[in-house]
């Protein structure tokens, strides 16, 4: 696909200057880096000085970084640009014509949206972005020219984490690239073959290019301009004053179902249907957080009237069969964890329950609760209490006030190890039964 420059420019330009609204956010900070945990952040309101406009000089003989941003660094090139991976750089060659105009700089980036927790960004990839004169450029010859311009990111960090995978790397794709329409190659540092196989579905909705494999690839590849680095708005969330098509949430969950079902061209919001046996979908985990009456559980929930499907999600299963199953549910129930991050494949107006075992009110909005509604997904959440959690067991009650339970004190080691690793549930099935009767209700069967 040809794209010419003077568009490109022109929505480069655009796209930085709509950006500059920049809402950081503020996190605990934790230090598990190959984790299966999911790590949400901590609002707040703190508002910083904008960038301003004077400051984007999108010319071809300049690199233009923005380093505002709480969560990533995005650096933009346009001109001549060629990938040397054995350096781990990005070269701009400057046009000979007018040397006075050259600024020659140096840039470096990891490009991975999580920037404010260095212990991981010290495990993403530094890449170098320079100037150069074009006399150098005659000893760096293009192997590979593309029409398109680069879009650089590292597929690495907690990215076997599917909730770490969409919040992190997909939806933040999604974010910097969405308004080029599918003309940008992705140029992946990190790059793993599973990775891929898992998302391709949503890579290739992203870019109809194939991939680069930044690391492994050595060959010189030339593009006539490059982002490097990702936008990142906020947990699993897009905010359209950041965007110039004033694109949403809504929009990403469309393009999820452009990737899953490229031939159907509808929005499709919930809407009941007649004769209909409403539908629940368990997303079930085991060892942690396990639902330990979960058989329990799918007989009260058939007796309220659903038809219930459990679905234990893995490494393997693939997403599109995720997909079919959550796109045409009704409701959605299942304990705090990465799993639920499938809730991006539900319909607007359907109902998500979250089952928040103790200590972890705050993951469990962040992540979920306030990102579900955001979606206009109903959502309904199911606080266990002393009784039917088993931490109940474990510990001497006096240590089981909730409050004193709940404090962020110990930090998020103590969070992890008690409430994430060491609990599971015991759901009183009277409660079950009046909230998914309370479910059925709220959608009109
Ligand atoms: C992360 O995982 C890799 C490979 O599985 C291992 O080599 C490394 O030591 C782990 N790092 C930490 C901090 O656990
Ligand atoms: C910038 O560089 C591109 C790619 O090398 C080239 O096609 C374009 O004409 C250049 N634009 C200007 C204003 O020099
Ligand atoms: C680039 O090469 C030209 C011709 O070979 C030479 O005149 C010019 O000085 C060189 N520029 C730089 C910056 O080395
Ligand atoms: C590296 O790239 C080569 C050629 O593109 C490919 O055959 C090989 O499988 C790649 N290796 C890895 C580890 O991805
Ligand atoms: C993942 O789930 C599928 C379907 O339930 C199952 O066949 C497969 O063995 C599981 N894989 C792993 C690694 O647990
Ligand atoms: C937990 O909830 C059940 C029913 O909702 C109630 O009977 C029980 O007293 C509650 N237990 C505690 C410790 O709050
Ligand atoms: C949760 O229940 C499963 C199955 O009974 C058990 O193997 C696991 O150890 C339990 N985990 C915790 C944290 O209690």
């Amino acid at each position: 696909m040809k794209l010419r420059q003077v568009p490109l420019l022109f929505f480069l330009l655009l796209f930085l200057a709509s950006c500059t609204l920049l809402f950081p956010t503020h996190f605990f900070t934790n230090h598990i880096y190959n984790s299966t945990f999911l790590f949400c952040s901590y609002l707040k309101s703190k508002r910083i000085a904008s960038t301003t406009r004077s400051n984007l000089h999108l010319s071809n003989t300049s690199i233009w970084c923005d380093r505002t941003d709480h969560h990533s660094d995005i650096c933009f090139m346009s001109g001549d640009v060629r990938t040397h991976s054995p350096s781990s750089s990005i070269s701009l060659y400057l046009p000979p014509s007018n040397p006075s105009n050259w600024v020659i700089k140096e840039e470096r980036i990891r490009p991975y949206t999580r920037k404010w927790e260095t212990p991981l960004m010290d495990t993403i990839d530094e890449i170098i972005l320079r100037t150069a004169s074009r006399n150098d450029s005659f000893h760096h010859k293009c192997d590979v020219t593309h029409d398109s311009p680069a879009l650089v990111f590292s597929a690495a960090g907690y990215t076997g984490n599917l909730f770490h995978s969409f919040n992190n790397v997909l939806l933040p794709l999604y974010i910097t690239s969405q308004h080029l329409n599918q003309h940008v190659v992705l140029v992946v540092c990190g790059y793993r073959n599973w990775w891929y196989r898992k998302y391709e579905e949503i890579l290739s909705q992203i870019s109809e290019h194939p991939i680069v494999d930044f690391s492994n690839d050595t060959r010189t590849h030339c593009f006539p301009a490059a982002i490097v680095g990702l936008r990142f708005h906020g947990t699993l969330s897009v905010e359209p004053r950041r965007l110039h098509d004033r694109k949403s949430i809504m929009d990403f969950q469309n393009f999820l179902r452009k990737s899953y079902e490229p031939n159907n061209k509808r929005i499709e919001v919930y809407s009941k249907k007649k004769n209909h046996t409403p539908k629940l979908v368990i997303i079930s985990r085991k060892g942690t957080r396990e639902i330990e009456n979960e058989r329990d559980v799918i007989q009260v929930s058939k007796k309220v009237g659903f038809d219930v499907e459990v679905l234990s999600p893995n490494e393997t299963m693939p997403l599109k069969h995720i997909f079919d199953k959550l796109s045409k549910s009704d409701v959605v129930m299942g304990v705090h964890g990465a799993g639920l991050t499938h809730f991006l494949f539900m319909r607007p107006g359907s109902m998500l329950i979250q089952i928040e075992p103790l200590g972890v009110a705050d993951e469990a909005w962040q992540c979920f609760g306030e990102p579900a509604l955001k979606m206009g997904i109903r959502y309904i959440n199911y606080k266990v209490n002393l009784s039917e959690s088993s931490l109940y067991k474990k510990y001497p009650i006096s240590a089981m006030d909730t409050n004193a339970m709940e404090s962020k004190k110990k930090g998020w080691k103590h969070t992890k190890e008690v409430y994430l690793e060491g609990q599971n549930v015991t759901l009183d099935l009277n409660r079950v039964k009046k909230v998914l009767t309370q479910a059925i209700g709220d959608l009109g069967f």
